[in-house]
């Protein structure tokens, strides 16, 4: 007999419930050869319709065995098109539109979530997700303050959540060649890294020109958008897609991308649960008033406990976009479509030979790909919320340095910034009432 959705969940409940498993039932089965019945699939919501959402979405929708059932956004037109996309995919109706995201991860029929929301929503919907049982695919940088990433860490691993960050450069073949070089000591002991990111702003939403002060369009729910960050006047320059350039809701180039540069940079040095000892860091800023006020220009050195040291620059020409590993025997880098070493070898093959890998890294067979394994097995995935967590430390920290014109300390096992209220006071913002991160 043919599964019911209704029947699989119950079965669910009381049999793989213990271990928050979704138990999948083989398709060969159903008959339905290697494509998994409809009831079988990962069923999976998704929170955010912006610039990252869509594509995430496409790539799960992709996926045979993953079903999304439900769509979220706080602007209409963002959600018509979202619920519009996914139903046109499938050729049906069944995609659900919300305006809340809670009430969509109360929905006990959905397994997994994926969260595209701007960086100030990142921790109050994740946590809200783990608290729900829903396993998450979320964005980098994993939140927009430090605090706020070890709730999401917490909140995860309590719920006993798969999480998957969305630092998709892991799952690319030449960001896996060069951190395995490193990590397999061919370029000898490692001394420098460099981690080039983009500097300046960039007008995502063509709305450079739409700075003024307007009342927000009845499609959107301002309120809510601006969500726990402080209450601002609607201006649409500083609204979708380009929120990262004011630091009420982001964090600028350089948190727009530690969680891609850095996040490989630690890969290969195997910091995966490391971070710096000593930051200092140098920016140049927009007037403090200015719509987009995040740093167009600047220059991060740490320490790590090991002497290893960093740079991570925007806007530097000295510093490559990219990452960068020097050793003691030569040096690697990569980027998106690039990658030079110091031994030409390398640069010819697409991976490390097997006699090579004495330490071999999780080859993926696709980042939404790897997620949805997970979520089956159980198992961690490429990138779990505690890795992110750790790429995106030394930008926070460096942004913070920046802003208190001082170098900091840090702790990396305690996670503590070492005796300077001032720059620990940055590790958390206030949260606008009513929202509390719980
Ligand atoms: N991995 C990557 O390569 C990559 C690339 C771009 C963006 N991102 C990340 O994706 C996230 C989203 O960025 P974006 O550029 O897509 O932003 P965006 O502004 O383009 O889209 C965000 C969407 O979320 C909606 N939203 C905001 N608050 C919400 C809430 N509380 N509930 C439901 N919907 C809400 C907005 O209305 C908007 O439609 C960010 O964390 C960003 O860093 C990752």
């Amino acid at each position: 007999m043919k599964p019911t959705r209704q029947s699989r969940r119950n079965f669910l409940k009381t049999a793989g419930a213990a271990i928050g498993a979704p138990m999948i039932v083989p398709s060969h089965v159903l008959g339905l050869g290697d494509k998994p019945a409809p009831s079988n699939r990962i069923t999976m919501g998704v929170v955010g319709w912006g610039m990252m959402g869509p594509g995430n979405t496409n790539d799960f929708m992709g996926l045979d065995d993953c079903q999304v059932v439900a769509a979220c956004d706080i602007d209409k037109d963002a959600l018509g098109q979202a619920v519009g996309s996914i139903n046109r995919f499938y050729k049906n109706e069944d995609c659900k539109g919300y305006h809340d995201y809670k009430e969509m991860m109360a929905r006990k029929d959905i397994d997994a979530v994926m969260l595209a929301v701007p960086d100030n929503w990142h921790a109050l919907t994740a946590t809200e997700a783990a608290k729900n049982g829903k396993d998450i695919y979320g964005e980098k940088p994993l939140a927009r303050t430090i605090k706020e990433q070890q709730a999401i860490v917490n909140s995860v691993k309590a719920n006993k959540r798969i999480w998957q960050t969305g630092s998709w450069q892991r799952s690319v073949d030449n960001f896996h060649k060069g951190a395995e070089i490193v990590r397999n000591g061919l370029i000898g002991k490692i001394t420098h890294v460099e981690v080039g990111l983009p500097a300046g702003h960039h007008d995502f939403a063509g709305t450079k020109d739409k700075m003024t002060v307007t009342d927000p369009p009845a499609r959107l729910d301002y309120e809510t958008w601006i969500g726990p960050a402080t209450m601002e006047p609607y201006i649409e320059g500083r609204i979708h897609k380009n929120w990262r350039w004011n630091y009420n809701i982001g964090g600028g180039q350089l948190l727009d991308w530690i969680g891609h540069h850095c996040d490989i940079a630690h890969w290969g040095l195997g910091k995966d649960d490391d971070g710096p000892v000593e930051i200092e860091g140098v920016g140049e800023f927009p007037a403090k008033d200015a719509v987009w006020n995040t740093a167009t220009k600047y220059r991060i050195e740490s320490k790590y406990a090991d002497g290893i040291t960093m740079t991570i620059a925007g806007g530097h020409g000295d510093i490559r976009s990219g990452t960068k590993w020097i050793g003691t025997d030569g040096w690697v880098w990569v980027d998106r479509g690039g990658f030079d070493a110091s031994n030409e070898e390398w640069k010819k093959m697409k991976r490390l030979p097997e006699d090579q890998r004495k330490v071999s890294l999780f080859y993926s067979p696709g980042h939404h790909r790897n997620f949805i394994d997970c979520v089956k097995s159980r198992e961690a995935t490429l990138t779990p919320a505690e890795v992110a967590h750790h790429s995106a430390i030394p930008g926070h920290l460096g942004l913070i340095a920046m802003l208190v014109g001082h170098k900091i300390k840090w702790d990396p096992a305690k996670e503590e910034i070492l005796g300077d209220a001032e720059a620990s006071k940055l590790l958390m913002r206030d949260y606008r009432a009513p929202y509390a991160l719980g």
